[in-house]
């Protein structure tokens, strides 16, 4: 696993954004894995910004939401695939139907989720998975307890969680749907590279128990642990608490470039 601590949100931006741009120039079909939350917005922004600035494109490219609510209609401004049109998708080069998500508004939501991982299957597998990481340890909605090979599935919202994401609901924790659906642990296991970003103070604890604790589904993120290409990008205000915080910036401050992203 390699972490990399930055200072500002916009090297978040930046590191994570040349993993993205390694993928896009590497593979005829890339696959992008979308998180959604606070904590890809400066990755979507500085791909925006490299698009617009640079000509990266996404043409070829599909992307997967990682998660989407349930019971949220359609119209809804949080349900996660307005929100990754809004804050990504739709501001950069993707052809029309590359976005893709569970359908949550299907009369089976579980017929949804394998027919989602079929979706992901044929698509070749996902080439880079983006993660946040929730303050009780999950990815991807899955809490705290979730079966570290889980599949794509229907999960019910702890109530911590919904507590955090009372925030983009007007501060009403009634308003966060309590159902979702979300890649397995085992699903996002599957991407060929994981790269999760853990932004403020109230990331540290759980951050360090997902990096530095035993591997358990009690800690979600630590299933991490197992992915031969897992890259963690934290502030240093998620990062504090990391016992070997200094030998992960040394690490990183002297990678050979033949390490690639
Ligand atoms: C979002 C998702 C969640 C978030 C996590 C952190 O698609 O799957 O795991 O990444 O709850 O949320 P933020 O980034 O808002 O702190």
């Amino acid at each position: 696993m390699e972490v990399v601590i930055v200072e500002k949100p916009e090297e978040i931006g930046r590191v994570v954004a040349d993993a993205v741009a390694g993928v896009l120039a590497s593979r005829a079909r890339p696959t992008l894995g979308l998180a959604t939350g606070s904590s890809p917005l400066p990755v979507y922004q500085e791909l925006i910004r490299r698009h617009r600035e640079e000509g990266l494109s996404f043409q070829a490219a599909s992307a997967f939401l990682l998660d989407e609510y349930l019971g949220l209609d359609a119209a809804h401004p949080e349900l996660y695939r307005t929100f990754a049109e809004r804050s990504f998708v739709g501001q950069v080069d993707f052809e029309q139907g590359r976005l893709f998500g569970p359908d949550v508004h299907a009369k089976r939501a579980d017929v949804s989720c394998k027919e989602y991982e079929a979706q992901i299957a044929a698509a070749g597998g996902i080439d880079l998975q983006l993660l946040g990481i929730g303050s009780d340890g999950h990815i991807g909605f899955n809490e705290p307890s979730s079966s570290l090979g889980s599949r794509t599935r229907i999960k019910t919202l702890t109530r911590a969680t919904r507590c955090d994401n009372a925030r983009f609901f007007g501060g009403q924790i009634e308003a966060v749907p309590r159902h979702v659906i979300t890649m397995g642990i085992g699903t996002i296991l599957e991407a060929r590279h994981l790269v999760l970003i853990a932004m403020g103070e109230g990331k540290a604890t759980c951050l360090a128990e997902a990096v530095e604790g035993p591997l358990t589904a009690m800690v979600p993120a630590s299933a991490l642990q197992l992915h031969p290409h897992a890259t963690i990008v934290a502030d240093e205000a998620a990062a504090h608490k990391l016992k070997l915080l200094d030998y992960y910036k040394e690490t990183y401050r002297e990678k050979p470039d033949w390490q690639g992203c």
